[in-house]
């Protein structure tokens, strides 16, 4: 048995706009349980890729396989019913409900209008919500909001509602998410706190991360794996301290628009 297990493979992906090849026969792979960042100066395509990992652009050619089996195509409600989601496919949160609330909804949307409306639903919806109140009561423990559980959203801090929405995802069984900017709008007062959450997520419950991140400090600091991307396919991957000292790497941000790689 090797000790490591592929999760999700993108196999010669490619997406064209027009006359701009925005994902260029792109192949890379993220291990399970990992923590992988997806770097690359502005226009190499992470954004566009995610798009197609999570089912919301179909590729022009090549595949996604998630846990062996290819989803490439799929809508991303499909995809999402296989626990890969991104992170803005949660409904938007509810000023005006508590912080336990907001939690709770989660599961409620998820469960959609099949089991909704089904005549065995009243009978379920008893014993779920008791699950579900558990459930959401060991998340906001997790992310330290437990004593703001009665506090109506609306009243918490940037930070806070940044937590909250790690609170919001951890309500959904999933395997992967795909994370755009997690660090943005969290107060730098939190910064660490935050990102610590984010890779314990990972390290606790098996969750892999994927994500895109603009911040090369968080990046770094909480990657098991980096992989950069170029001109719409993988230049190359490797361990934080890696690509740090890769001179193509480096060279890949100089060559664009003034991000900086350290
Ligand atoms: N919907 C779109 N229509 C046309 N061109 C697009 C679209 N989305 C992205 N592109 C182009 O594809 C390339 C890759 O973009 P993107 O995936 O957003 O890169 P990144 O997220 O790495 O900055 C860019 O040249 C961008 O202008
Ligand atoms: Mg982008």
């Amino acid at each position: 048995m090797s000790m490591t297990e592929t999760i999700l493979q993108v196999q010669n992906i490619t997406k064209r706009f027009g006359g701009v090849t925005a994902v260029n026969n792109c192949s890379l792979e993220v291990e399970r349980g990992s923590v992988t960042g997806l770097i690359g100066p502005n226009g190499a395509g992470k954004t566009t890729l995610f798009n197609i990992i999570s089912g919301f652009f179909h590729p022009d050619a090549g595949k996604v396989i998630l846990k062996n089996k290819d989803i490439t195509g799929l809508s991303p409600d499909r995809i999402f019913k296989n626990k890969l989601f991104r992170s803005f496919q949660i409904a938007r949160d509810y000023p005006e409900m508590t912080v336990l609330e907001n939690l709770l909804l989660v599961p409620e949307e998820q469960l959609g209008e099949s089991l909704f409306n089904s005549w065995f639903r009243a009978k379920v919806a008893q014993k779920q919500q008791n699950i579900f109140v558990d459930k959401a009561m060991e998340s906001l423990r997790f992310i330290g909001l437990e004593q703001k559980k009665d506090l109506l959203a609306k009243y918490l801090s940037g930070g806070e509602k940044k937590l909250m929405e790690i609170g919001r995802m951890m309500m959904v069984d999933l395997d992967m998410v795909l994370l755009d900017e997690p660090g943005a709008g969290v107060p730098p007062a939190l910064q660490k706190k935050f990102l610590g959450y984010i890779q314990n997520l990972s390290r606790e419950r098996g969750l892999t991360l994927f994500i895109v991140e603009h911040d090369m400090d968080i990046i770094m600091n909480i990657c098991d794996m980096i992989i950069v991307m170029r001109d719409g396919s993988m230049l190359t991957q490797g361990t934080p301290e890696e690509v740090r000292s890769n001179p193509e790497v480096i060279e890949a941000y100089l060559g664009s628009e003034g991000e900086k790689v350290v």
